[in-house]
């Protein structure tokens, strides 16, 4: 079903930084633009503002753990835009440490080209809710 989804541009390049407790700090342009939120409405807010309730919880406890780790996180992740849309990425986290030694993550995040790769992943996060 597609009359509910956002499809991504091709070249759509999704950017969000966070601290290290999940707090949005940055979020670029293509961002805001699907996910449907001027820029000052995601600047201080919790990464969940666009959680998709079909996302398990384990998928967000193996980013944590994995970028808490200091390791790079990839996987696909079903968000939900402002109006109640969703929208598929393929999400990559980067750990870094800012110049006061602070941690933060990077997301980039860019479309998923494959129709069967989101019907795979939709079915299998779908039978994982808890
Ligand atoms: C850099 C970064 C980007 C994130 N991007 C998303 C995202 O696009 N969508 C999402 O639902 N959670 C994202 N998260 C995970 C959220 O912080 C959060 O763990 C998740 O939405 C689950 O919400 P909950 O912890 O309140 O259950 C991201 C986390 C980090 C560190």
């Amino acid at each position: 079903m597609t009359h509910n989804e956002i499809i991504l541009d091709d070249d759509s390049f999704l950017v969000s930084e966070t601290d290290e407790k999940g707090i949005i700090k940055f979020a670029s342009d293509d961002f805001c633009k699907i996910a449907e939120y001027d820029i000052d409405e995601l600047i201080g807010k919790p990464h969940n503002i666009v959680r998709h309730p079909d996302m398990p919880r384990a998928a967000f406890k193996d980013l944590w753990d994995t970028v808490k780790k200091g390791d790079i996180w990839s996987g696909f992740v079903k968000n939900k835009s402002k109006s109640g849309k969703s929208y598929w990425v393929y999400a990559t986290v980067y750990p870094y440490k800012d110049k006061d030694g602070n941690d933060g993550y990077i997301s980039c995040r860019t479309k998923v080209v494959s129709r069967k790769e989101i019907d795979y992943y939709d079915k299998l996060y779908k039978s994982m809710r808890d």
